[in-house]
């Protein structure tokens, strides 16, 4: 695709709307806006999925990821609270207090289109239905490279 081809593609983008999200864009055009002519409008395709679950819930998550396809995750242990400020019953310490609580954190980075399937498996497997099931954070990666044969993006993945 050459300069006015390319030139065509964005005038007919801009006509139809205003493309907030640059990955539905045409590839050419996506490679261009991504060129560092616009680096600010560089998008990606792929999101990190942080989910904060009852720590005994880790088996249960883990069988109900696999069984959902990610081949990739890591946990680590972490504290933390929500909107009780870790108040687990109310007669506990005064109305200032707040406590930590155990938490187990899931990392897993996926494709775009596999995010829907992987928040869904976590909610169904973590979820007691009391306060302090935890919480599920989607953010987006800009790159991921595997250390070993340098395989980039969706491919290391
Ligand atoms: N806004 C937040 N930012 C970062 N971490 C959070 C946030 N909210 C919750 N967490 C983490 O998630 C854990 C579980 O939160 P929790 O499920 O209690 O959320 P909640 O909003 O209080 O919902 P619920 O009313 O169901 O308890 C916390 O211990 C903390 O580690
Ligand atoms: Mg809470």
């Amino acid at each position: 695709m050459g300069p006015l081809t390319l030139g065509l593609a964005m005038a007919r983008q801009s006509a139809d709307t205003v493309c907030a999200d640059a990955s539905q864009a045409h590839p050419a055009l996506r490679d261009f806006l991504s060129s560092a002519y616009f680096p600010v409008i560089q998008s990606s395709s792929m999101k990190k999925i942080e989910a904060i679950i009852r720590p005994f819930k880790l088996e249960d998550v883990k069988i109900a990821l696999v069984t959902a396809g990610i081949v990739g995750m890591t946990v680590t242990e972490v504290r933390g609270f929500g909107r009780q400020k870790g108040q687990v019953e109310r007669y506990r310490g005064s109305e200032f207090t707040v406590e930590f609580l155990q938490k187990l954190k899931l990392e897993i980075v996926v494709d775009d289109d596999r995010v829907d399937t992987v928040i869904n498996a976590i909610q169904e497997a973590a979820r007691t239905g009391e306060i302090g099931d935890g919480k599920i954070f989607i953010t987006s990666v800009d790159s991921v490279l595997r250390i070993r044969t340098g395989d980039r993006d969706s491919s290391a993945i």
